[in-house]
């Protein structure tokens, strides 16, 4: 499988998917598992400086053609977070620390303990859609976004991945305030709602969520199209992908790498290495070397 390696954000993959954050890796043990069927690296559950339960249910509604959720972004903080990074790094692939923070003090903090720990590279969240303070009102703010990637990349050695939000205006003032990253990470989940006709009242406790699984395919490529375009950054695609077919198309538009997550609920864990197995079907057909070779060969 050697010509599957890439090299992504600054850390080299034996397989090019990774499993996205918030997705079966709220511990080492599922992270272990899901990095040896296949996926290249893990991207932790974002990670903050305390504790969170969440909200409280419902917090997930399958949407049909997606799935909509506003968890609230339960973790058990950074503290208590070292021995499932220990656990799945027992896989002898990278993890990536995704963190979040309301400031590029804290988010320094966190970046720094998770270096600690051993992760190859951390994400930061700048998107989630549905936490007060967090995530999307953090990565809309072109000025702060820059503070806190530059903030890390000064004082961590290791990669800093930059995760935005579709939920944005003006994607490209956005990801070029991130452009001193080792990688954007596009896209976090669109934000929508679902409502009960017999209660009358939204479905989520949250009223407003977050989108995801194969209905965003065409919001997550036209993005990371746009991006690889007019501004050339390295990026790393997620959204909507469950077949060798999505991931090829997020490589074709400009994507390294490419991260997998609702699909993982739908087609269960194996969908990692079919999507290896039609990858390199698709490159002997068609005398790839490798998958490289394919970066961003859709953009006219
Ligand atoms: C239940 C759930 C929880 C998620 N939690 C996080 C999270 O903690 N941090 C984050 O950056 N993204 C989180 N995401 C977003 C995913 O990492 C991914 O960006 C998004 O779901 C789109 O990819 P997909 O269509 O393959 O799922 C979550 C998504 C889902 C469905």
């Amino acid at each position: 499988m050697s010509h599957l390696n890439v090299k992504a954000g600054g850390i080299s993959l034996k397989e090019p998917g990774i499993l996205a954050s918030g997705i079966l890796d709220e511990n080492g043990y599922s992270m272990k598992r899901i990095l040896l069927e296949g996926a290249g690296a893990a991207v932790t559950k974002s990670i903050g400086i305390d504790g969170r339960d969440g909200y409280n249910p419902p917090v997930v509604v399958e949407t049909g053609s997606g799935i909509l959720n506003a968890m609230g972004l339960p973790n058990p903080g950074i503290d208590n977070f070292s021995e499932e990074i220990t656990l799945a790094m027992k896989a002898g692939k990278p993890v990536i620390g995704s963190i979040f923070a309301s400031n590029a003090n804290d988010f320094l903090k966190l970046a720094e303990k998770m270096s600690d720990y051993g992760v190859a590279a951390v994400e930061l969240n700048l998107s989630c859609p549905h936490v007060k303070g967090f995530g999307t009102e953090v990565g809309s703010d072109p000025a702060l976004v820059k503070e806190i990637v530059s903030t890390l990349k000064g004082s961590i050695s290791i990669p800093v991945w930059a995760k935005l939000s579709p939920n944005v205006t003006d994607i490209l003032s956005i990801a070029n305030a991130a452009s001193d990253s080792d990688a954007v990470v596009l896209i976090n989940t669109v934000r929508g709602m679902a409502i009960d006709i017999y209660a009358r009242s939204p479905i989520l406790t949250n009223r407003y969520g977050g989108l995801s699984g194969s209905s965003i395919k065409p919001v997550g490529l036209r993005l990371v199209y746009e991006v690889r375009k007019e501004l050339g950054l390295e990026i790393i695609g997620v959204g909507g992908i469950s077949t060798w077919q999505d991931a090829l198309e997020y490589i074709m538009a400009g994507s390294s790498a490419f991260q997998v997550g609702t699909a993982l609920w739908s087609n269960g864990r194996k969908v990692f290495s079919e999507i290896n197995q039609g990858l390199e079907s698709y490159m002997k057909e068609f005398g790839v070397g490798n998958l490289m070779e394919l970066r961003g060969v859709a953009i006219r």
